[in-house]
């Protein structure tokens, strides 16, 4: 069974970071306190698995049970914390901040009482005309000297755990990755350094409740439901938050009741529908609702979005109101995240590197691969290779329960194993993370993407239904393809990535040769690609054999393969590079 090995780069964190930065050193405790629950196969028989519902309900919770509040600095806890517990007990707190002045404390009561009744007791800035609007965020006044100190000053107040919400400064992180000792050491540092927190979970889940807050008058039934790298164990700090606010969901006709609630009927079709809520509920949010900014409307896309940025979260969000099949799609990665502890790790570090070398740019999208699309990719790989780590889908359609049954309302049936105690399917790979990612880019490097396409439902190569670039079934949706935005162009592309890749990690730098430039290091330097994707973009005027000048080409033959595949990948982009070219320029 594989098993994480030499985490005592973690623990020695502290030390190799240097005393006075406040930043790595929360994160290296946050590693040694906060850990995401990951099972081995052994494991999953005897322990009891969290499963996404679950997960999702106890968040929803931690959020109904804390306040985000602004303080002074993080001395102020203590004070906070005495303040608070005159309304209920305390369980834990976070302190993180944005800048010098903007310091924050998020406080989480034991129970939602506690909560409530510390928003009832607090009262609206009287110097300050604005429309009062109640909300979990609050600051914390400064105390009137006159009084005296609060009488709970010797109550048991939680530790204070500081965290950070914003991604690791990329110099800092490589510092770190190329002190460790093997690339396996890297994969696993690099994803525990980069993904995304208990606090950064728990912000995301207050953000969601803010807008339940602010509806729930209106519509009782009111639920945000968080869907995404947020929450599907594959987001790392920083990322976005996606949510689907749902107006009506645990709807139930209460049997025998005479007193019938007069309700008001749209003559708009569900889309239309769907597109004035949204427009409504935007201005609303515009409007009232403190610390939202920036509040823009997309309602024409596909599926209508609004997306608006959270400034005491740093956090920028996209909401819908349909379209629950992201949700559940999210409830499928986590639990393909849960099933083998090499997975996320494999993932975050794949992400990394679609993003370093311009794979990906999830900041806008375009016609290159996603995030998303990526991560399926890799679990697809996971499903393909000789000992197999992950299930195909249909396994997990097969060993559904009642319990099981999911349909949206557009009749999109999402139905799966939700509960890993219940899988049969048990690996005997034993491989380690290192050769996994070789084995990643080999893969990919010799897929052929003009005939087949790639289906987690079967777990095996398909036949490309169409002539897109890529063909990447849509698990819950099988007639759709969720990489039809990608262009030939990007899938060149990333056909020479993954070469490069493969070739940079067969001959990586020994560590003791070159410590800034060895394993991952050498994948997520750019200057170190051998094949430069921009040799196929040039214009026509290039000349096709100036390519071949290219000393790197002709350093292929120096570099000695340990692996045979590499080997004959390498023979083969030798004798076709020559057609590819000459057959992309005549496209282009
Ligand atoms: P990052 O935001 O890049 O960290 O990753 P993400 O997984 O959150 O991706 P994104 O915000 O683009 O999309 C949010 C979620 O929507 C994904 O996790 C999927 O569940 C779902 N999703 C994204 N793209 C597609 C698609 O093409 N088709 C379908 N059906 N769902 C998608
Ligand atoms: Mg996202």
């Amino acid at each position: 069974m594989f098993k994480f090995t030499k985490l005592k780069y973690l623990n020695n964190l502290n030390k190799s970071l240097g005393s006075n930065n406040e930043v790595l050193k929360n994160i290296s405790r946050s590693l040694k306190t906060t850990s995401t629950k990951h099972f081995t196969n052994d494991e999953i028989k005897t322990s009891k698995y969290t499963t996404f519902e679950e997960m999702t309900a106890i968040r929803r919770i931690e959020a109904q049970k804390s306040l985000l509040v602004q303080v002074n600095s993080e001395n102020s806890h203590k004070e906070l914390c005495s303040y608070c517990s005159q309304f209920g007990k305390l369980k834990s707190s976070f302190y993180y901040n944005l800048s010098e002045e903007l310091n924050f404390i998020l406080l989480e009561f034991d129970e939602i009482s506690g909560c409530n009744e510390a928003l009832r007791s607090s009262s609206f800035n009287e110097d300050n005309p604005a429309i009062p609007v109640i909300s979990p965020f609050l600051w914390f006044k400064a105390r009137d000297t006159n009084k005296p100190k609060s009488v709970n000053q010797n109550k048991e107040m939680p530790h204070l755990i500081h965290q950070t919400i914003k991604c690791l400064d990329e110099n800092k992180l490589y510092d770190i990755l190329s002190s460790a000792e093997s690339i396996d050491d890297q994969i696993l540092i690099l994803h525990r350094l980069t993904q995304l927190n208990d606090l950064g979970l728990r912000i995301r889940y207050l953000a969601g409740h803010q807008l339940e807050m602010a509806l729930n008058g209106m519509f009782p039934n009111i639920q945000a439901c968080l869907f995404g790298s947020s929450v599907n164990g594959f987001g790392k700090l920083g990322c976005d938050l996606d949510l689907i606010l749902r107006l009506n969901d645990n709807y139930k006709t209460i049997s025998g009741s005479r007193l019938i609630y007069h309700t008001k009927m749209s003559r708009l079709n569900g889309r239309s529908q769907t597109q004035r809520q949204m427009e409504v509920i935007g201005d609303l949010m515009h409007i009232f609702l403190p610390a939202i900014n920036n509040v823009r409307k997309i309602l024409n896309a596909r599926v209508p979005i609004i997306k608006y940025n959270h400034e005491c979260l740093d956090l920028d969000i996209d909401f819908s109101m349909s379209n629950m099949t992201g949700f559940y799609m999210s409830e499928l990665l986590y639990l393909y995240g849960e099933i083998d502890e090499r997975v996320r790790p494999l993932v975050f570090c794949l992400r990394k590197w679609a993003s370093l070398v311009g794979l990906t740019n999830s900041s806008t999208p375009g016609r290159w691969i996603t995030n998303f699309s990526l991560t399926v990719m890799v679990l697809f790989f996971l499903q393909n290779i000789k000992k197999p780590i992950l299930p195909s889908m249909s396994v997990l359609i097969k060993s559904a329960t009642p319990n099981d049954i999911r349909v949206t309302e557009d009749n999109i049936n999402c139905t799966f194993l939700r509960d890993l105690n219940k899988l049969s399917f048990k690996t005997e790979n034993v491989e380690s993370l290192h050769h996994l990612l070789l084995q990643f880019f080999e893969f990919y490097s010799t897929f052929n993407f003009q005939q087949n396409g790639i289906s987690l439902i079967e777990g095996r190569p398909i036949t490309k239904p169409d002539h897109s670039a890529i063909w990447i079934t849509n698990p819950l949706e099988p007639l759709l393809n969720v990489s039809k935005n990608v262009s030939y162009e990007e899938l060149e592309k990333l056909k020479m990535e993954t070469r490069n890749a493969a070739w940079i990690l067969e001959s990586t730098i020994e560590k003791n040769k070159d410590p800034s430039s060895w394993g991952l290091m050498s994948l997520f330097q750019s200057k170190k690609r051998i094949v430069k994707p921009e040799m196929f973009f040039k214009s026509r005027l290039v000349d096709v054999t100036d390519l071949f000048k290219d000393d790197s080409i002709k350093d292929y033959d120096k570099i000695s393969y340990k692996n045979t595949a590499i080997k004959s990948t390498v023979k083969q982009i030798q004798k076709t590079t020559q057609r590819e070219i000459s057959k992309f320029m005549k496209n282009i």
